[in-house]
């Protein structure tokens, strides 16, 4: 089965033909970011007309890619939430209308589940051990932690589409904690990359910021640490090592991530984690979780860089689970900003 998958979420514009929720036949992701760097963040009305100007060279590039034509397309997925809802509506209808115009099957994925789906597509693991094996993909039941711009979620998840969410962020997400910094720091724009980049030359442990909420279950908790790194610099001033403090925020907030991470799937007894969402491009996070994950007898999945960030192949693989789920979404199915899992 041939899904076109779209997602127009936050400001990528994205379109992917997967195959059997698997194989990536392409992938397409335009991104807005030059636009939005010189506002610090981005600016939903920009996001909504971006989309709208690219989403039909998107489609068809990533048609073009696929070498499937159209009337081979066996279902047509688009992402209806969470997200920007001018941003959400653009790709939405543009699905609608393509899975109308060729009376084919629409479905309506949620964002989150698609991140989590990222873990499905043949692509190369990143843990060296599963290489190994010659492994790959998760297997039930596991534990997923979902970390973006907008989301902190700790996620059991027991069979396609059977989730229990364990936690989630009682404040800021940990994506918006990096571009909150970054952007207080003026250090560039999207935080989490710059800071990612500009920590691999600053130690660690030069500054001890608070690992807020350690003590209590799954929840999270970022926006103490984006202040704690606020006072530090009304306090001291700005580091003559930049590099310093960025990188003992970066590892607060990992160490943070993995510990909860790592209690969750203990306590659930489950042999797999996976991880999911942009943070998850995160080069500390991903060498952390996998030496703990090694350490504590864990299989680990984390996907490759570019089905961290928004991109539509994830879309395509979760539309896929759920249409063998017999899921098929009516063409008057609406944006929802705030989906939950
Ligand atoms: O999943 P995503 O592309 O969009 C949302 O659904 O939010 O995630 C974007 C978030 C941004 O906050 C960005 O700063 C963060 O992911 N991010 C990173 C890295 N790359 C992207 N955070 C930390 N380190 C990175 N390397
Ligand atoms: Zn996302």
């Amino acid at each position: 089965m041939k899904i076109l998958a779209i997602e127009t979420s936050c400001d990528e514009t994205s379109a992917a033909v997967v195959k059997n929720g698997k194989e990536i036949l392409s992938n397409v992701v335009a991104s807005q970011v030059e636009f939005h760097k010189k506002y610090g963040g981005i600016v939903p009305e920009i996001a909504s007309r971006k989309h709208i100007e690219v989403i039909a060279a998107v489609v068809n590039q990533a048609l073009a890619d696929s070498k499937i034509p159209l009337k081979r397309i066996d279902a047509v997925a688009a992402t209806y939430g969470p997200g920007l809802v001018g941003s959400l509506i653009v790709g939405l209808n543009y699905a609608k209308a393509i899975a109308y115009a060729l009376k084919k099957p629409f479905i309506s994925v949620n964002h989150i589940e698609g991140h989590i789906y990222a873990n499905f597509l043949n692509s190369p693991p990143f843990s060296p051990s599963l290489i190994k094996r010659g492994g790959r993909g998760v297997s039930f039941p596991f534990v997923c932690l979902v970390v973006s711009g907008g989301h902190t979620q700790l996620i059991l998840i027991k069979d396609h589409g059977k989730y229990e969410t364990l936690g989630r962020t009682r404040d800021d997400a940990a994506g918006e904690a990096f571009d909150k910094v970054a952007r207080f720091l003026g250090i560039g724009y999207p935080g989490g990359p710059v800071i990612d980049e500009m920590a691999k030359k600053g130690d660690p442990k030069a500054i001890d910021f608070p690992r807020a909420m350690m003590d209590e279950a799954y929840d999270f908790s970022f926006s103490g640490l984006k202040t704690a790194v606020v006072n530090y610099v009304k306090r001291n001033g700005k580091p003559k090592k930049l590099p310093d403090l960025v990188a003992s925020f970066q590892q607060a907030a990992v160490d943070i991530l993995v510990e909860k991470t790592i209690k969750a799937a203990k306590n659930k007894k489950v042999k797999w984690i996976a991880l999911a969402g942009g943070v998850s491009a995160n080069s500390r996070l991903r060498a952390d979780l996998s030496s703990r994950t090694k350490k504590e007898g864990f299989d680990v999945s984390i996907p490759p860089l570019y089905l961290c960030t928004d991109n539509a192949a994830m879309i395509g693989s979760a539309a896929y689970y759920l249409i063998k789920k017999g899921k098929k979404s009516n063409l008057d199915v609406e944006a929802v900003s705030t989906l939950r899992i």
